[in-house]
């Protein structure tokens, strides 16, 4: 049989921005015999998973959930909007942003990339400016999506998606806004209707504490609109079928059935149990406490927040850049072997100079002091210079809050 753990006492910390740890109450969820996905007692299940997932959308509109990784969604929101030929406008945020840009190109599309630094999300202005020149280049436009990355997980910043919004419409221009939050969903507030997104994609392996293997794009009435014009060949990805399926609960393929039944549990415990202010109140206090820590060891000069935009700190993840030549590989490695574990690894063209730490989904407060902990005795082993008293700092931090704060719900 094939180990998929190690043999070392006590839990991993799987510490990276997703796949994250899968709570107890999801795994017995998907511990079910398998039914048939044509038979009577399907259509509830589907249907509790295509509703719910709109109050995670905070959507009223269409939800489709594909039996795919995240990366099948961002194809499916490109086929079903787009033509071969069609101009898209991305930003180069980080590394999924690059991605994503690649999947464009190979679909047939031109994308446009604004050039980033990696330590800033799309900056709002700049998709305007480019806008306002595209309407006055054409007379008519060419741009037909603009399409950005709300929690680029590489880098640990989060987009200001309700700005971008405006920035579009400052600029006058009809271009539809796809929006990927596949490691923002169920971590980060994510608003698709009230924030005037087109499609919105989702993955279920991050803040809705699934394994991989369900994605999401949630669907304007624009963007249904645009589906019907687009010339772009696709068969499994369509949104039509999926749609005239969903209405009773099914699928136009076989779906996901297990993680179906995970999907219905995940959705329990944050909408229902926790509620989403909560869940998303509660990210942002590890991210603030995590970032207190890393300001802390900081202060010996070895490292520093990727992410310099106070304002697009990711509440679901932080990057750390090493400075002084530091190598982050090496403290990863130092940190799984002497204390089980995962932190994520630098991604492109940071590889090698960040770490990231994921603070999303089954998470509370003394699994953050866990993980801080191990980074913190990690530096002591690396040899790397730190302020001791990051975790301490993190700590001080949470206690504050707490005290604040009623004492935690016990679910009746
Ligand atoms: C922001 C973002 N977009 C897209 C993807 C690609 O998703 P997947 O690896 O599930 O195909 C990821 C994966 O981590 C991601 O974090």
């Amino acid at each position: 049989m094939i180990r998929y753990s190690n043999a070392k006492a006590g839990r991993h910390f799987l510490q990276i921005p997703g796949p994250t740890n899968v709570p107890d109450r999801i795994l017995r969820a998907i511990d079910h015999p398998t039914i048939d996905h044509r038979g009577p007692e399907f259509g509830v299940i589907g249907k509790k998973c295509l509703e719910g997932m709109k109050k995670i959308f905070q959507t009223s509109s269409h939800v489709v959930i594909y039996p795919a990784s995240g990366t099948g969604a961002w194809e499916a929101a490109l086929v079903n909007t787009l033509s071969p030929g069609d101009a898209v406008l991305m930003y180069e945020s980080g590394q999924f942003a690059t991605l994503w840009k690649n999947i464009a190109t190979k679909m047939g599309l031109k994308p446009e990339f604004i050039e980033g630094d990696w330590r800033r999300a799309a900056v709002p202005e700049e998709i305007e400016a480019r806008l306002k020149a595209d309407l006055k280049a054409n007379g008519d436009h060419a741009i037909k999506a603009v399409c950005v990355v709300h929690n680029e997980t590489s880098t640990g910043c989060t987009a200001r998606i309700p700005e971008i919004r405006k920035a579009i419409d400052r600029a006058g221009h009809p271009a539809l806004m796809l929006v990927d939050t596949i490691s923002g969903l169920g971590s980060v507030d994510y608003r698709h209707d009230e924030w005037g997104a087109d499609v919105t994609i989702g993955g279920s392996q991050k803040g809705l504490m699934l394994p991989p293997g369900l994605s999401f794009n949630a669907i304007s009435a624009k963007a249904l609109a645009a589906s019907k014009q687009s010339k772009s060949l696709k068969s499994f990805w369509g949104w039509e079928e999926m749609i005239n399926s969903n209405k009773t609960g099914y699928f136009p393929y076989t779906p996901a059935t297990n993680l179906l039944y995970g999907l219905a549990e995940a959705i329990d415990m944050l909408v229902d149990d926790e509620g989403l202010a909560n869940v998303f109140a509660r990210h942002q206090r590890h991210a603030e406490a995590t970032r207190r820590a890393v300001r802390h060891w900081g202060e010996a000069g070895a490292m520093e927040i990727l992410c310099q935009d106070e304002r697009e700190h990711s509440p679901a993840l932080t990057t750390i850049l090493l400075t002084q030549g530091h190598n982050a590989d090496a403290l990863r490695k130092v940190i799984l072997d002497n204390f089980n574990m995962s932190l994520g690894q630098g991604l492109g063209k940071i590889s090698g100079k960040v770490f990231r730490i994921g603070h999303l989904g089954d998470f509370n407060d003394l699994t953050l002091m866990g993980t801080l902990s191990g980074v913190e005795m990690g530096f002591e082993v690396a040899g790397i210079p730190y302020k001791k008293g990051g975790a301490q700092a993190a700590m001080d931090y949470l206690a504050s809050c707490a005290k604040g704060q009623p004492a935690l719900k016990v679910a009746a």
